[in-house]
């Protein structure tokens, strides 16, 4: 167990204890072998999808530590495993660079802290405020996950060039591995939120990171006031912004949902930003003014959408999945696809080009019908990761004849 420790901690070795690289390498192995019927066992167990009103209901009715204990020690290495056996099926080059052997190393450690937890008693005080720190500690480690995993998608194409097919498994399995994080991190969230110390003392009313009373304009305003803070520092102006809110549900109400306001500030930030950046880069030698954008919150039976409308000069048609596509990106961090990995809504980017961009995010209008979306190990998930490369089956322009008889179906 000792060892183990060492491994897994960030330690630095001294002189003092002489062990080399291979040696780590050795136990690390060695370690991975035993946890690997662990991740199996757990790996079968499908993820527990939880809706916002269970949160909530849970959150408030003199929520018990206990029992959300017992809930977390089983489903969050549930959670972990599904995601660590998807993980081994991209392929070995992907899984050989640094950053991805590193997150690995993570996901590994936070599992086999987690085990600890499998037959502590949750009478036993002490187990609780331990399990309490290491859900913090978790959540640390975890932070930088998602810069890691696209660095190592970086380092991959800087070796082995741009491949389609590979570029569309890393699509598949970097869009449920970022929303199964979100999940993960919200779980771990309501547990420390509801009994850590970390309370948030300037939301009294929230419960856990969830506000009961989301004020969607609130959260719009202030998402659009830090991107525009950013915007004036870099172009010295910014476009202004006009809100509408359509309640068909109240007529002439405010629209308030049950949601996440984090989440959701997140999102619109990065829309606003790159609305902003779209519409004072095609303005800046114009003598127009800078059109604002608008938003139009809308409240119906079934869904909340929200849509920011720019007048940037859009984005080409072709382009647009593009925006979503990790391996495209020449960011580090694709920051739209990232958004998308939206566990309770959904986000559609609509653009004309020459005009300008509409992007629109869906929430559920109801909390009871707002269920985290997980993702599954199962044999449909197995099997996006086995078919192998195909020709295209349409048409490809291109300048010279191309002999295509080897993929034909009767050649
Ligand atoms: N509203 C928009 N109007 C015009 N182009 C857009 C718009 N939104 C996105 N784009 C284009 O899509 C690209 C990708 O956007 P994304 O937010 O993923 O990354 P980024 O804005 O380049 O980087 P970051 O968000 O990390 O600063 C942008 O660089 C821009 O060319
Ligand atoms: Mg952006």
């Amino acid at each position: 167990m000792l060892f183990y420790v060492l491994v897994l901690s960030d330690v630095t070795f001294t002189s003092k204890w002489e062990i080399n690289a291979s040696f780590i390498m050795r136990i690390f192995t060695f370690l991975s072998k035993n946890t690997t019927p662990k991740i199996e066992y757990y790996s079968k167990f499908s993820p527990s999808p939880l809706s916002i009103k269970q949160f909530l209901d849970f959150g408030r009715d003199n929520a018990c530590e206990k029992t959300s204990y017992m809930f977390l020690r089983k489903e969050l290495p549930v959670r972990l495993a599904n995601t660590m056996r998807e993980v081994n099926l991209l392929p070995d080059n992907l899984l050989s660079q640094p950053s991805v052997k590193l997150v690995q190393k993570w996901y590994m450690q936070s599992f086999v802290e987690l085990l600890g937890y499998e037959n502590k008693s949750p009478e036993d005080p002490r187990a609780l405020n331990e399990f309490l720190d290491l859900l913090i500690d978790i959540r640390n480690r975890h932070n930088d996950v998602v810069p890691t995993m696209a660095q190592g998608v970086i380092e991959y194409k800087e070796k082995f060039g741009f491949d389609p097919f590979i570029s569309s498994n890393i699509q598949y399995f970097l869009d449920r591995f970022y929303t199964n994080r979100i999940s993960f991190r919200m779980l771990i969230n309501q547990h420390t939120l509801l009994f850590g110390n970390d309370t948030n003392p300037a939301h009294p009313k929230h419960i856990g990171s969830i506000d009961p009373h989301c004020s969607v304009a609130e959260v719009v305003t202030d998402a659009y006031e830090t991107a525009k803070m950013l915007c004036e520092q870099y172009y010295m102006v910014a476009p202004k912004l006009e809100i509408t809110e359509f309640n068909a549900k109240a007529p002439g109400k405010p629209i308030q949902v049950v949601y996440v306001p984090s989440h959701l500030l997140h999102m619109l930030f990065e829309l606003f930003k790159n609305s902003m950046r779209a519409s004072v880069e095609l303005y800046e030698n114009r003598l127009e003014e800078l059109p604002p954008i608008t938003t139009l919150v809308s409240l119906g039976k079934e869904d909340l959408s929200i849509k920011i409308s720019d007048s940037g000069g859009g984005v080409p048609f072709r382009k647009i999945d593009r925006l979503f596509n990790y391996m495209y990106s020449t960011a580090p961090t694709p920051s739209l696809g990232a958004t998308q990995a939206v566990p309770l809504g959904d986000l559609k980017l609509y653009s004309m080009e020459g005009v300008g961009t509409d992007a629109v995010i869906y929430l559920k209008a109801l909390s009871s019908e707002s269920f985290e979306r997980l993702p599954v190990f199962n044999k449909s998930a197995w099997r996006h990761y086995q078919t192998s490369a195909e020709a295209d089956d349409w048409s490809n322009p291109s300048s010279e004849p191309r002999d295509a008889s080897k993929y034909k179906a009767n050649p």
